[in-house]
């Protein structure tokens, strides 16, 4: 996810913004840039890569009497990675200056007046508004402070931003909504941060701003007020200093013991991502932009063929379910590496879709280049903005899940399932799908942040559970339908983070070989909500039960009747059957996560494994 970083002081800015966004690059980027302000006014360098490549371009800069700067670390989302995309953004004049976390969601209109209004922009990202419409705010207030705040109110979506203007050179403007960001207090300066790592070496003592709030800071005071304008004005919060009790690698962790904790507690937030300015509820459709431009060459596809590795492939299984049964879209998924080496049979009307986190896995990408030879369309579902997939396709929906950095996938995996949610939606509303199923679907899905949230408070229990069976030697996976993919999906974590053999098997199989292996060492964890294939999957659960197999069965809340065979149970709440995978992965990642920590296993990092498989 993007960062940023911004001081103001006595000392000499750059090498301070640079330390902070060396600090920050942990969280994965593709681009980084510095603001700063002189006498002679702004001054700014942006590059395309590391930020020891910014380092090297700011040498000899010239700029050692600034004292007030703002940094960022981008994470592509709207536009290509590249030194324009890059941050921090700027008016017509150059004067202003933003670095910008999140998303806005309504920059298309908003472009599109400030365009009409005379200004010019010189990126493709949505953060390039903010900085013009603070401009044009400019023209109409008497100081940077309200032109902030008058210009978000304009806004729609997501952002934790810094700014700073040359014709105001003794403060910066910080504020929040859904985006993370700091204050760092210190003597005789002060910072403004979205992560506490890229500052914790200058200050410990640290604001937290809330959602809604604006703050103006300036070398030795700060104020935060509410953005938005009660019955009496501007309201203004009084906000004392904490200090800050973690260490360096707990903060870059955001206090959890490994990146893949904190990947799984970010899965409510990357729902939201996902699904930010996507859905209209009431229309009961989905807006994705990367392909809203195809809807006429979509609605002629008559088959698709998923491909992908790993996670990604399973998330293309559960994709199969919804496209037939929602989208009424004949759908088949194939695993990438070997899709490109058998003789796959084309139609004419035939749609790729590839899915990868990465973007860069070379089964996958190998897949679509085969694909495109054959004069198949190609679509992508990924992740990494401007990676080779997302490049060699023909349109695609990026999944805005932010930098995944454990190996392990989990919310990418979740997001996969988002953006799949979304894409039936989209495809299901131009053939068949009733305006009320839409909207039903659409419902739903703005639901699961909450969902996921109750399932993440039962983690001490699903702790206990994973004591339990720390040291089986092996165990069995099975669910029905749109769980039967999800067996497969945590018989991968099980094998890569607890190196437990696990065979996953869609629960009607059982019977045509892998129930000889159950007797009572070993287990078998059975997904089965309370959906259409409940009964089938109870009497699964029943003839394990009968040949002694232990049993950690997954079901809905309010559903008491599986405790009576199986030794422990996890409850999730309900939700729509095809939406049922994104919110029962999620204590399988607890469960499978903490099995891996109790036996002590480099969690973020599993042996013989790479984040990103760039070789066959
Ligand atoms: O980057 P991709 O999504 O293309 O990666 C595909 C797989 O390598 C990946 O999902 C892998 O299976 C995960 N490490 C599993 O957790």
């Amino acid at each position: 996810m993007c960062g940023i970083v911004g001081y103001i002081g006595k000392k000499e800015v750059v090498p301070i913004l640079i330390n902070g966004l060396k600090r920050l690059e942990y969280r994965g980027y593709d681009s980084a840039g510095v603001a700063v302000l002189t006498g002679n006014g702004a001054h700014s360098k942006r590059v395309l890569g590391r930020v020891a490549g910014l380092e090297d371009a700011l040498q000899g800069n010239g700029w050692q009497t600034a004292t007030i700067g703002i940094a960022h670390t981008r994470w592509a989302t709207h536009g290509k990675p590249s030194e324009a995309n890059a941050h921090p953004h700027t008016d017509c004049k150059g004067n202003i200056w933003v670095a910008h976390n999140g998303i806005v969601e309504n920059y298309q209109e908003l472009k599109k007046a400030l365009i009409e209004a005379g200004h010019e922009f010189k990126s493709e990202t949505d953060t390039e508004v903010l900085a013009h419409l603070i401009e044009a705010e400019t023209e109409k207030t008497d100081n940077l402070f309200n032109a902030v705040r008058h210009a978000l109110s304009h806004v729609r979506g997501a952002y934790g931003l810094a700014v700073i203007s040359a014709t105001e050179p003794d403060k910066i403007i910080a504020a929040r909504n859904s985006s993370p960001l700091i204050l760092g207090i210190g003597p005789e300066e002060n910072l403004v941060a979205s992560d506490a790592s890229a500052i914790i070496n200058l200050t410990k003592e640290v604001i937290y701003l809330d959602d809604n709030e604006i703050a103006e800071v300036t070398a030795d005071s700060f104020r935060v007020e509410s953005l938005e304008f009660g019955p009496h004005g501007s309201e203004k919060r009084v906000k004392h200093p904490e200090t800050i009790e973690w260490d360096e690698a707990a903060i870059a962790k955001d206090g959890h013991a490994h990146f893949m904790h904190k990947e799984i507690f970010e899965i409510p937030e990357v729902i939201r991502n996902s699904i930010r300015g996507r859905l209209i509820v009431e229309e009961g459709r989905a807006k994705l932009g990367g392909i809203e431009n195809h809807k006429d060459e979509l609605r002629d596809v008559e088959r698709v063929l998923i491909t992908a590795c790993g996670t990604a492939h399973v998330a293309g299984r559960v994709a199969e379910y919804m496209l037939e049964e929602y989208a009424g879209v004949p759908t088949e998924v194939d695993i990438a590496s070997e899709f490109r080496y058998r003789k796959p049979i084309f139609g004419k009307n035939d749609l790729l879709l590839a899915i990868s986190q990465s973007g860069e896995t070379a089964d996958t990408l190998a897949a679509v280049k085969e694909a495109k030879e054959k004069g198949v369309t190609t679509m992508g579902i990924v992740n990494v903005v401007g990676s080779s997939i997302s490049r060699d396709t023909d349109f695609g929906v990026y999944n805005h899940a932010g930098p995944e950095i454990s190996v392990a996938s989990t919310k990418a995996f979740v997001s996969q399932l988002i953006v799949s949610s979304l894409f039936t939606l989209f495809l299901g509303r131009q053939r068949e799908m009733s305006l009320t199923m839409g909207k039903r679907i659409a419902e739903e899905l703005k639901q699961l942040p909450e969902l996921v949230k109750v399932v993440l408070q039962q983690e001490d229990a699903i702790k206990a559970i994973a004591a339990k069976y720390k040291d089986m030697p092996a165990i069995m996976t099975l669910g029905r339908k749109y769980n039967a993919p999800l067996a497969a999906e945590v018989a991968i974590k099980f094998k890569e983070l607890c190196y437990i053999p696990a065979i996953d098997l869609p629960a009607g199989e059982m019977k045509h070989g892998s129930l000889a292996l159950i007797d009572k060492d070993f287990p078998t964890l059975a997904i089965a909500p309370v959906d259409s294939v409940y009964e089938k999957m109870k009497s699964n659960i029943e003839e394990i039960k009968a040949r002694v197999g232990p049993i950690i069965a997954l079901t809905t809340e309010g559903n008491d009747e599986l405790s009576q065979y199986a030794s422990d149970v996890i409850y999730i709440p309900k939700t729509l059957e095809m939406l049922t995978p994104i919110v029962a992965v999620v204590p399988l990642y607890l469960l499978t996560y903490h099995i891996a920590a109790l036996k002590g296993h480099d969690i973020d990092k599993p042996r013989n494994l790479a984040k990103s498989v760039t070789v066959e």
